[in-house]
């Protein structure tokens, strides 16, 4: 092997290849003895589809490695979603790690693990030195799938994937199915918009009580306690509310700000309150963005909040960052930021840009 050209910290090695995201298998064989053996492993790939070849790699270090070395063959079962703690089970050397679990004879009876979405039984036909691991070749011989969606890995954790419904949510299908797709997709893009912002973020919905959480990244330095998701904010004081409701088309938002105007006017002025109401919500439309009332939310914390559009031009969120006051009165830069922020979601909902 070349001599490395440049030198590097393993452990940034190991964070580099931790981005490549992978499934997880349990890798099964049967020593001369008889005796099942189980390793966790995502070093799993496949090399050929003719003839098929997959292939996987082991710590040549791992107690198990002399049976793997020596085994004629060896089956790679595909772990579901639900099956983290067979992973762990089987990524743990020492304990007999075949005890309690449901498995059945697959060829030549090496176990084949119940509950899996798919099993892939080879036979190996090469072994190549790897470093400190050994990469075993093996040929498909037989192959079954099952229902189940499966487990990811990635980052040194566990994680689960769905299908990056962008197509799905773009298209002009119900309104409900739209948003239940945009939903999930806005979710998964949250834990990156509290990253660019350094801040906490949430995602608030237009619901049948007014403006609602939909979603939340506490970041990595919450300034408040986990806002409950399903929490239904003030449509007129919260900057989640104040961006939903300044806009939203003004019939779906009517009756709840009728509600708070009402709520507020007891002993004054209804029309007063009702044009105060009207000047905050212009300059929110003339701003772009909503603020919360300082210490709405928390004492010390504040709100801005922007909304988010769909394919259709519709608002469909207020993406929301919550920090410490000072970082919404100083320059301005978390506000473009969250603008920024907004206008990325639109565009990742398929806004024409
Ligand atoms: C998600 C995950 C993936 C792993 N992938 C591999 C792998 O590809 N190759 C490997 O040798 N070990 C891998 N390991 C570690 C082995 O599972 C572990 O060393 C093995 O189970 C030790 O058992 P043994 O000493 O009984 O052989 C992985 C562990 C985890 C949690």
């Amino acid at each position: 092997l070349a001599a490395p050209v440049a030198a590097f910290d393993p452990r940034e090695l190991r964070g580099v290849l931790g981005s490549f995201v992978t499934g997880v298998t349990v890798v099964t064989t049967l020593d001369a003895q008889g005796q099942p053996h189980g390793v966790t492993a995502n070093s799993f790939s496949s090399v050929s589809l003719d003839p098929p070849l997959v292939q996987w790699s082991q710590a040549c270090s791992a107690r198990s490695h002399p049976a793997y070395r020596d085994a004629d063959r060896y089956a790679v079962n595909i772990l579901a979603l639900d099956q983290m703690a067979l992973s762990q089970r089987f990524s743990r050397s020492g304990e007999d790690k075949f005890a309690g679990v449901a498995t059945r004879p697959g060829l030549g009876g090496v176990p084949l693990l119940e509950g899996c979405c798919a099993h892939i039984e080879c036979r190996k036909v090469a072994m190549l030195p790897g470093g400190d691991h050994v990469i075993f070749l093996g040929q498909v011989e037989a192959i079954s799938r099952h229902d189940g969606r499966p487990l990811v890995f990635g980052g040194g954790r566990y994680m689960m994937a769905f299908a990056h419904d962008t197509a799905e949510a773009q298209q002009a299908g119900t309104p409900s199915r739209i948003h239940v797709n945009a939903v999930r997709l806005a979710n998964a893009w949250l834990p990156e918009a509290a990253r660019a912002l350094d801040a906490m973020v949430g995602l608030g919905v237009w619901g049948n009580h007014g403006p609602t959480l939909v979603g939340w990244e506490p970041g990595r330095a919450p300034v408040a306690e986990d806002l409950r998701v399903g929490t239904v904010v003030s449509p007129l004081h919260s900057a989640t509310g104040l961006a939903l409701t300044a806009f939203l088309p003004a019939p779906i938002t009517a009756e709840a700000v009728a509600a708070e105007v009402a709520a507020q006017s007891s002993g004054g002025n209804p029309a007063d309150v009702q044009a105060e109401v009207a000047t905050r919500l212009r300059e929110v439309r003339q701003r772009g963005w909503a603020r919360s009332r300082p210490g709405q939310f928390v004492p010390g914390v504040a709100a801005a909040s922007a909304p988010v559009y769909d394919r259709s031009g519709e608002v469909v969120f207020a993406l929301t960052a919550v920090g410490e006051a000072p970082r919404f009165e100083s320059d301005g830069a978390l506000e473009s930021g969250l603008l920024k922020e907004a206008a990325r979601l639109s565009e990742r909902l398929g806004t024409p840009v």
